[in-house]
């Protein structure tokens, strides 16, 4: 490694590499973006790392990882392969879309995704509809808990899965329903596994994974997740009726149907089940998760919590659900959720990219093939952007006459090529959920309860740590 550092003199500066470990020992896998705000006070925006023998490029600051991930798209569009998701079927030519390495399949994939999900905010019961009316489910569950304290995180998570479950099975589970509780347990089990130093280790050195019952111990959340998605597809498939289209599935099983040339653009019946995974994994527990910070938020700051609610009396009044074009006219809300999106930080590190090609970036050199890290966490909080970057201030996105505004260096949804492709739906649900919930309660923390941690939990996402809340009607 001494020897090709000498060969790029203009590769990133990082800490001293140790002999097979690397620099792993630099990091606080549990709390990567801390260490990495350290380590950019020491060597600047742009450093390097060695995970054993893996290169890695931490890219830091609004500046930094919008010029890779905008100007130089394509040069950072790649991902690494991740040999810890092969034993429940990821690997070459089925790859789904989230891990997939950049390139043609890839491509279609996330063209159907996009164009499919568009296509369901246009169906005989728009998207839109079908968020409004699970809201509506939602406010009944929280009000049959009579004002008392409850965790709100099981509820939370039902009510945002059924949008997935909905798109991509055309399909919902009851509030309370065992299979969901299982099911949602599977999840942040599964989250848990892929955080911390082993699964970093055994990425990057995978032939421990050889070792037999390495993978089955250490990711058996992860493959019970699943087994639960290959037995809905199963019976999916089993039930299709070519004439009709009921969701997502539905689309792709057309597709597949299309025969070879479909096939070679990734439509057969691996990526289908990966997908799905991919879909509910990348699209649920993200979007639960910002909105379980946000009534953490509201319950640590009251007046901001009444200045919404006084917005929503205005604008909607008690009685008619909110509708997406109320948005418009609603800069104050507007503006706390995309503040509870930036101070909440729920994808501190985004997901690993890794470099197409050979390429340059602000004068340092990175290889093809080098894995990148964007440090969404030092952009969202980026001290030489936002006034108060590690407060919650809403006035972050409010012009002086109260107007939204959007700052650059927002960028909860990552940028570029592979910027998130749910990011329409997550700000409709976002903004759907949080506005009947503070339309129909008021969120107060309990008189016997500590005050919430502001720090979250970190295992590929950052969450809130287990938090009490009492909803009172309004
Ligand atoms: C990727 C954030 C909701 C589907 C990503 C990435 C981030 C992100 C940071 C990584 C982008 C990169 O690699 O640079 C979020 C946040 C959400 C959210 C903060 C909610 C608040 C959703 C939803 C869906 C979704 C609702 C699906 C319907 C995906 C997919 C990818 C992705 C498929 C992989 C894209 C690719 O590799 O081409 N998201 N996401 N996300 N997200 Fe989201």
């Amino acid at each position: 490694f001494m020897k090709r550092r000498k060969k790029w003199s203009r590769y990133p500066p990082g800490p001293a590499s140790l002999p097979l470990v690397g620099t792993m020992l630099s990091i606080d896998f549990h709390n990567p973006h801390h260490s990495f705000g350290q380590l950019q006070k020491k060597f600047g925006n742009i450093f390097s790392l060695q995970n054993c023998w893996t290169n890695v490029v931490v890219l830091n600051g609004y500046k930094t990882v919008k010029e890779a991930l905008v100007r130089k798209s394509e040069d950072f569009a790649d991902r690494p392969q991740f040999p810890i998701y092969e034993h429940i079927g990821y690997g070459k030519n089925s790859e789904g879309i989230v891990v997939a390495r950049y390139g043609h399949v890839w491509k279609e994939l996330r063209r159907f995704t996009l164009t499919t999900l568009r296509n369901f905010g246009m169906g005989k019961k728009s998207l839109e509809e079908r968020v409004v009316e699970e809201a509506g489910f939602l406010c009944s569950a929280i009000k049959a808990e009579e004002g008392k304290s409850f965790d709100i995180h099981i509820l939370m998570n039902n009510a945002v899965c059924n949008m997935i479950c909905n798109i991509v099975f055309g399909d919902r589970f009851d509030y309370g329903d065992e299979t969901f509780n299982k099911l949602s347990r599977l999840f942040q089990n599964s989250l848990d596994e892929e955080a911390g130093f082993l699964p970093q280790l055994l990425n990057v050195v995978p032939i421990l994974l050889r070792i037999p019952g390495v993978p089955q111990r250490a990711f058996r959340a992860q493959k019970e997740l699943m087994d639960f998605i290959d037995v809905i597809i199963d019976k999916h498939m089993k039930t299709w009726d070519p004439a009709y289209t009921r969701d997502l599935t539905d689309v792709f099983l057309k597709e597949m149907e299309k025969g070879k040339a479909a096939e070679e653009n990734g439509f057969h019946y691996s990526n289908l089940r990966l997908m799905a995974l991919d879909l509910f994994t990348a699209g649920f527990e993200t979007t639960s998760t910002t909105l379980r910070w946000a009534l953490l938020y509201m319950l640590l700051h009251p007046e901001i919590q009444s200045k919404v609610q006084a917005e929503i009396d205005k604008v909607i009044g008690r009685e008619r659900p909110p509708t997406m074009k109320d948005q418009a006219s609603m800069p104050y809300t507007n503006a706390v959720i995309h503040e509870v999106q930036r101070y909440g930080d729920i994808a501190p590190v985004g997901l690993p990219h890794m470099t197409y090609r050979d390429t340059e970036l602000q004068g340092y050199f990175i290889p093809k093939g080098t894995t990148i890290i964007t440090n969404l966490s030092s952009v969202l909080k980026d001290e030489t952007v936002w006034k108060k970057p590690n407060e919650f201030y809403p006035e972050h996105f409010l012009d002086a006459n109260g107007e939204f505004v959007k700052p650059e260096a927002f960028l909860p949804f990552s940028a570029g090529r592979r910027a998130c492709p749910g990011e329409q739906l997550a700000r409709m649900e976002l903004f759907l959920f949080f506005t009947t919930l503070l339309q129909k309660f008021t969120f107060v923390l309990p008189e016997d309860q500590p005050r919430p941690w502001e720090d979250g939990h970190f295992a590929l996402t950052c969450s809130p740590h287990p938090y009490l809340l009492q909803a009172l009607p309004r």
